[in-house]
């Protein structure tokens, strides 16, 4: 849906050039969240409002729907893109109705329609409107104050949201429960969302991928469970910290790494969810290891059994991330996990 391709963007300031963003290509498939990380200044704000054309590409091409962005009318492009920025950006003199209302209200929505719309939306981000719908933003917490910006960006339902650091300026509670909610709301309406973060549990729990960044390059593209499992380079590994035994064995589903069913395998004994972890599978079966048997079936979201690991497998799959991990200096993470 979104495609880059050796986008690269220089700054000209007092004489130099500054390179911001150094030859980056970047697929974001359609219902996807693509998190982009990184260190401060390594160009992932430039990187996403290059996708609304905020900033004008130096070389390179940036494709929405295999259509040369710059070959669409800008008015248009943006309409068709939600953004959500730090600090929700609210207009103080504006009811929170109207702020959520105001892309509506250019594009000539009558009254109605518009305060409907505002109303559904504000729903849907956990607002009651009959409680919020008139207040200004300066009456909002901050964490209410990012749900309008999230409930504006999504007004005249863009197929695309980008959102820069929506979470950056609220306490860690409230950032915990935000990030929950967008995580709902996602699933409800499957937007594809580029989302900027400094914070890498937020890109772990959000992500569909991840996208690290440093120095205006892509340092490494990929599932969570891939920059856990195979980080690229030491960099990748010391950006995301200590905890990257715990985070594999949470980001690592046992559809990841099951396998298919070696024939002779009576039926029967446990039948866990892909889905789940490999951690939360640890637990479970810590909790009914007598079940256990030979090995685990892994199964869809109704039980039918899709996968198979034995009993080995699975405990060498926690082996080789612990083992990852102990390579990492520093690492008492490995020591602290009771399975
Ligand atoms: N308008 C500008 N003029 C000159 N240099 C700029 C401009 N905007 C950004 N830069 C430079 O481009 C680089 C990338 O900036 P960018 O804002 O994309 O970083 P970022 O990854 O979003 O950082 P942060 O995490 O701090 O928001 C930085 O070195 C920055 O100083
Ligand atoms: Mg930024």
């Amino acid at each position: 849906m979104i495609t880059l391709e050796h986008v690269s963007k220089t700054f000209t300031s007092h004489g130099r050039t500054v390179p911001a963003v150094d030859d980056i290509s970047l697929e974001v498939g359609e219902g996807e969240l693509h998190v982009l990380i990184g260190p401060s200044g390594s160009g992932k704000t430039t990187t996403m409002r290059m996708i609304n054309r905020l900033e004008t590409l130096t070389t390179g091409r940036i494709l929405i729907d295999g259509r040369d962005i710059q070959t669409l009318n800008v008015v248009e492009l943006r309409r068709g893109i939600g953004y959500v920025i730090q600090q929700g950006g609210l207009f103080p003199h504006f009811t929170v109705a109207d702020n959520v209302a105001i892309v509506p209200r250019l594009l000539g929505w009558p009254r109605q329609k518009r305060r409907q719309r505002a109303e559904e939306l504000l729903a849907l981000v956990g607002l009651p409107p009959e409680q919020f719908a008139d207040r200004y933003p300066r009456e909002l917490s901050g964490g209410q104050q990012q749900r309008v910006g999230v409930a504006r960006a999504l007004a005249v339902d863009p197929p695309i949201v980008l959102m820069d650091e929506p979470f950056g300026a609220v306490d860690p509670i409230t950032r915990k429960q935000l990030q929950r909610e967008l995580r709902r709301i996602q699933e409800e309406v499957r937007k594809t969302i580029v989302f900027v973060t400094h914070d890498i549990a937020e890109a772990f729990l959000l992500g569909d991928r991840i996208v690290l960044m440093a120095e205006g390059r892509i340092v490494q593209n990929g599932a969570p469970s891939d920059l856990l499992r195979n980080p690229a380079d030491p960099f990748v590994t010391a950006f995301i910290g200590e905890d990257r035994g715990l985070r594999a064995l949470q980001f690592t589903s046992l559809g990841d790494v099951a396998q298919p069913v070696p024939p002779g395998v009576p039926p029967g004994g446990m039948v866990l969810p892909g889905t789940l972890s490999i951690l939360d599978a640890g637990r479970e079966l810590g909790i009914h290891g007598d079940a256990i048997g030979e090995g685990i079936w892994v199964g869809d979201d109704v039980g039918n059994p899709t996968g198979y690991l034995t009993y080995q497998q699975f405990a060498a799959v926690l082996g080789e991330t612990l083992a990852a991990d102990a390579e990492a200096p520093h690492d008492e993470t490995a020591h602290a996990i009771h399975l």
